[in-house]
């Protein structure tokens, strides 16, 4: 290599780390200022909705897998996903001739109309949306809160949302809600994780479960919350909340339910299945 190559190979790398170290400090400059205005009531630019609802459209797709296990055109799946949908969607969604509730309403994005998504949307994409939540834009995930067979109820629901009437889903809703159907089935997620998984999906059900809202916790991202005890070294300590040996059989009981055992703490029952709790605590035992 000659002397000059050298030189002016070594200036271009000279004038890439000045502007890669000027792009990163205003970027800097630009988050710690606080002029990007985060108010759900302004609307985004045109890239950045764009951006956003690209990539939100984009990954749903790449990443949905399976198919139903149950027949979507049946009534009864149907008539169940109706009322499911009902509890739990229609507040955000709205369903024939019900406005959505006021949590849907001051959203940003809008979660979209139940009549546009069952139009647009092949049910193996809604299936994938309803159990992983969507980041960043307030639609929940369902996989901690539905079984299986619930989620594509809903999603037999949500197809055949479109060419039903207002008047029809009224009759229906009233006619279901008198009937055992809206006997939940106690919801035992599946699918998505082998028996091995335990640990990996316990450290998963903890955010689900919003344990990091009162609790620091090593391992999950979370505000600096203190609440409740910081659970680093959760694994090595002798007594669990100053009343209960801490045990594997111990600490599921306490997950489930800490007010039974204190009834005056302010740790309250997070409705967390028996095998969610098994879970949590194999993975709150590798915070040693
Ligand atoms: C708290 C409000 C809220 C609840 C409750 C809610 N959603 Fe959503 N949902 C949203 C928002 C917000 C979006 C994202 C909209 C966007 O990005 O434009 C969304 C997106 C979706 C999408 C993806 C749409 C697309 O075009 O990719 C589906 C499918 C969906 N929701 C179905 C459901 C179902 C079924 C339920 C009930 C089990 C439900 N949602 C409950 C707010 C909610
Ligand atoms: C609303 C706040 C809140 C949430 C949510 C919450 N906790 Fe707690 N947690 C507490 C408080 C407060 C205590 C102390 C309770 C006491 O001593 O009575 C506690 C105590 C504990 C303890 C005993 C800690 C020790 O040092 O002995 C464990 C373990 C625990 N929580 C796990 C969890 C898990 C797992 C979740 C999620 C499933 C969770 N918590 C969700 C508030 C919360």
């Amino acid at each position: 290599m000659s002397v000059s190559m050298l030189r002016s190979s070594l200036s271009f790398l000279f004038w890439l780390t000045i502007v890669l170290a000027l792009g990163i400090g205003g970027l800097l400059a630009y988050i710690y200022s606080g002029v990007y205005d985060v108010s759900a009531i302004k609307q985004h630019t045109p890239l950045t909705y764009w951006v956003l609802s690209t990539a939100r459209r984009q990954s749903i797709k790449a990443h949905t897998t399976g198919e139903s296990p149950l027949d979507l055109a049946d009534a009864d799946v149907r008539a169940r996903g109706l009322l499911l949908f009902d509890r739990h969607c229609r507040q955000c969604h709205g369903a024939p001739g019900v406005a959505p509730d006021a949590i849907g309403l001051g959203m940003n994005p809008s979660p979209p109309n139940f009549a546009q998504m069952g139009r647009d949307l092949p049910a193996s994409e809604i299936y994938w949306a309803v159990s992983n939540g969507i980041k960043l834009t307030g639609m929940p995930a369902w996989e901690f809160r539905l079984n299986e067979s619930e989620r594509w109820a809903i999603v037999a629901f949500l197809k055949s949302s479109p060419t039903l009437a207002p008047a029809e889903y009224k009759d229906r809703r009233t006619r279901l809600l008198s009937t055992t159907l809206n006997e939940t089935t106690p919801h035992s997620p599946d699918a998505f994780w082998k028996p091995e998984d335990a640990t990996r999906r316990g450290q998963v059900a903890v955010q689900q479960y919003a344990c990091p809202t009162c609790h620091v916790i090593p391992g999950i991202r979370g505000p600096d919350a203190q609440v409740g005890p910081p659970l680093e070294g959760i694994a090595t300590r002798i007594y669990l909340a100053g009343v209960l040996l801490n045990t594997p059989a111990n600490m599921i009981e306490w997950v489930r339910n800490p007010q039974a055992i204190k009834p005056l703490s302010a740790m309250p029952n997070l409705g967390v299945t028996e095998r969610d709790a098994r879970d949590i605590a194999a993975y709150l035992y590798t915070l040693r």
